[in-house]
């Protein structure tokens, strides 16, 4: 089956999805030159319902944060929507958006340069309130409170961030997000600076407040059991486009798109088993390596590195089709091996 002109990449699960984002197309630079190189997102549509996290996976350069900066409005898109609970912010400028949307947040993934180094927690914090037009205060408390929710001491708020590691860092940013009370949170691969009990501390922390909060997330991450541990459903993106999309698990245990075999049997998972089938998949299939490889203008991205590749993939770009319980953008997916 095909998916519809102009569907989603994925279910929408509420009539007003907490965020939209339509046939975003975002280049890079200007001028003849931008237009003649393939965009870095080339028509990319999901949503998110209330309460829900998505993941975005891909390898690096894939377009991720890309696609995290067009939402947040941080990048122009060249053309698409974002809309946050209905209302379309695709153009609004970031001005606009620190007073009137207080919505929409993020997190990035470094915690060292994310904190202005000479304010103190409780400044960085109460920032984003006195835009939002609550002062004084109510503001500081607030910004205490918001240290507590995330297992900080409120009295932090006289300390700098130099005096915190990065794990407790992260924890402020997150603070920091979150202190507005938005409904939709950009994460940009959060704990990947982090060493792995502490990524373990603070995804947990980030299940505990999404659950208690009803946030919905976009969670960025190279790696899919991370993705796997906080999203519902992820989307995999390669060269700016969208491969593969669906129930998280049914993306990651029963791939239907060759990118996603070679993305999951590349990230490490706990069972030997499941890694020794995985990579037996991988090899199965013959995939290439990332390369420079110029991909198919027309056709599907993947062409280059596919070994499922033919004439049709090089000329017709895949529509993404429901195959099991995945949405996937390839020609052949029902020849890709089952994991
Ligand atoms: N400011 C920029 N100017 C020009 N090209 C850019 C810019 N930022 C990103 N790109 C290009 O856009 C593409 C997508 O980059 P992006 O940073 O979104 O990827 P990513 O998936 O987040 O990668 P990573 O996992 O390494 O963070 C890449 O080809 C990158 O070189
Ligand atoms: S459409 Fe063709 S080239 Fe693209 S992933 Fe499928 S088989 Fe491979
Ligand atoms: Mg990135």
């Amino acid at each position: 089956m095909t998916a519809p002109a102009g569907a989603t990449a994925a279910a929408t699960l509420s009539p007003t999805p907490a965020l939209q984002v339509r046939d975003l197309v975002v280049r890079y630079g200007s001028g003849r030159k931008a237009r003649r190189t393939a965009p870095a997102i080339d028509g990319v549509s999901f949503d998110i319902a209330p309460g829900e996290t998505v993941g975005l996976v891909g390898e690096s350069g894939s377009g991720k944060s890309t696609i995290g900066k067009a939402v947040l409005g941080l990048q122009p898109p060249t053309s698409g929507t974002v809309r946050v609970h209905g209302q379309d912010i695709t153009r609004m400028s970031l001005k606009q958006r620190s007073r009137q949307v207080a919505d929409l947040r993020v997190v990035f993934q470094d915690p060292y340069s994310s904190l202005n180094p000479a304010r103190t927690i409780g400044q960085t914090l109460v920032e984003p309130l006195a835009l939002m037009g609550t002062k004084g205060d109510t503001a500081w408390q607030k910004a205490r409170r918001g240290l507590e929710s995330v297992g900080l001491p409120g009295e932090a708020v006289d300390r700098y961030p130099s005096q915190f590691s990065g794990g407790q860092r992260q924890r402020i940013a997150i603070a920091r997000a979150l202190v507005c009370d938005p409904k939709v949170v950009v994460l940009d691969e959060p704990v990947s600076a982090l060493d792995l009990s502490t990524q373990a501390q603070v995804l947990n922390l980030l299940a505990d407040l999404r659950d208690q909060r009803g946030l919905s997330f976009l969670f960025i991450a190279h790696d899919l059991g991370v993705v796997r541990f906080l999203s519902q459903r992820t989307v995999v993106l390669y060269r700016g486009q969208i491969m593969e999309t669906g129930p998280v698990e049914a993306v990651s245990q029963a791939p239907r798109h060759p990118y996603t075999v070679a993305l999951t049997s590349a990230a490490p998972v706990p069972r030997p088993a499941e890694q020794a089938a995985r990579r037996a998949a991988r090899e199965a299939l013959g995939m290439g390596t990332a390369g420079a490889a110029a991909a198919s203008a027309t056709g599907c991205p993947f062409v280059p590195r596919c070994p499922l590749a033919t004439d049709v993939c090089a000329e017709q770009r895949p529509p993404l089709r429901l195959i099991d319980d995945n949405l996937t953008a390839c020609h052949h997916a029902e020849r890709v091996p089952a994991l």
